[in-house]
């Protein structure tokens, strides 16, 4: 090649290339940092224990810094630390690899978290989401608090959530029966209506069939049964119904459910996408029916 012809070629091909990149990956960034604010905001719900709270809901000017309730297990008693960008009390300083250990294999600075992190339901994120709920993350304004005290001494793991061991393929959310279930998992749905044996949850044999009981400032709640039992679960209301469960906090009479409930469908599950909310409406049609008479 001459000169000329190389210089030519630099500029009809290199250049555009260069362009390209330069817009492709600021644009990709952008997708990803849009993607894990649907996620976190519709289904992870992670404000839930990592944001203050005030008479208004969430403290939006304080969010991530940490959150207000205490979870006490046989063997710890832990808060949801502070996740925003700060360096000192945050994760801002934290490698991303760190940050995923984290959020789906429940690994901190100083080895395991207690379970009250709910990584058995995360780590089905795909590849690709778990990048989005980082990038999200990074994306949050660094807020300073003081570090809880945290006690945990060798609490085991609590069980995978079942189909959820590993990282999803991307075109499995193509299937709306697997979307659902990566919708009903994220949104830990099962965590709060799954019944107990022995008092750990029982999603093999108790499946959505309800029987937990929250104890909250608000007073106490029992999660719902939610398999397709006609009486005692969901199984005879409409698609609408339990989509206004869902996401606006309502009962099959028009009541308001208990704050358990209604707050997280008022915070997040309102946000989903009716295409995620079909697909979980889906999922939740093929769950044996339980309990009652
Ligand atoms: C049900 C409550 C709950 C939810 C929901 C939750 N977390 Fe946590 N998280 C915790 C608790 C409690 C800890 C502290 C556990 C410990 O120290 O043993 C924690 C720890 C962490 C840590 C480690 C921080 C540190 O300083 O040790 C990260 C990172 C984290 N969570 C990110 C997330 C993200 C991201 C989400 C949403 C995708 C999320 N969490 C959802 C309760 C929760
Ligand atoms: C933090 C715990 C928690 C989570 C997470 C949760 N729920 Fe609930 N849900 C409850 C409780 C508790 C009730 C009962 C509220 C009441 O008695 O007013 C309830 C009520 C319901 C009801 C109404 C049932 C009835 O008989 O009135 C439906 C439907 C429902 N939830 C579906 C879901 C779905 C689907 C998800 C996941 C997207 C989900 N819930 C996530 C705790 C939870």
């Amino acid at each position: 090649m001459s000169a000329t012809s190389l210089r030519l070629w630099a500029r009809r091909v290199l250049s555009p290339l260069c362009l390209a990149l330069a817009l492709a990956a600021p644009a990709a960034a952008a997708a990803d940092v849009e993607r894990g604010r649907y996620l976190v905001e519709a289904l992870t719900a992670c404000d839930n224990c990592h944001t203050p709270r005030g008479p208004d809901g969430y403290v939006r000017e304080k969010r991530f810094s940490g959150g207000p309730q205490t979870f006490n297990g046989p063997n710890y008693s832990v808060r949801g630390p502070n996740i925003s960008s700060d360096a000192a009390s945050g994760i801002g300083v934290w490698s991303d690899d760190a940050v995923k250990a984290a959020i789906v294999a429940g690994i901190g600075p100083d080895g395991r978290l207690a379970p009250a992190m709910p990584s058995e339901y995360y780590r089905i994120l795909t590849m690709r989401d778990l990048e989005a709920v980082v990038a999200y993350l990074r994306e949050a304004a660094p807020v300073a608090s003081a570090r809880p005290e945290q006690r945990r001494d060798g609490e085991p793991r609590a069980e995978t959530f079942p189909g959820a061991e590993a990282p999803f393929e991307e075109k499995a959310l193509d299937d709306p029966l697997r979307r659902g279930f990566y919708v009903a998992t994220l949104a830990r749905c099962m965590e709060c209506h799954s019944g107990e044996t022995n008092g750990a949850l029982d999603h093999r044999e108790k499946l959505g069939a309800g029987g937990k009981l929250f104890r909250t400032p608000a007073g106490t709640a029992v999660g719902a049964n939610i398999t397709q039992h006609p009486t005692a679960g969901i199984g005879v209301w409409s698609d609408e119904e339990i989509k206004a469960a869902i996401t606006k906090g309502v009962g099959r009479d028009g009541r308001p459910l208990k704050p358990t409930m209604a707050n997280l469908s008022k915070a997040h599950f309102a946000k989903m996408t009716p295409q995620d909310l079909d697909a979980l409406i889906l999922w939740l049609r093929t769950i044996p029916p339980r309990g009652g008479p």
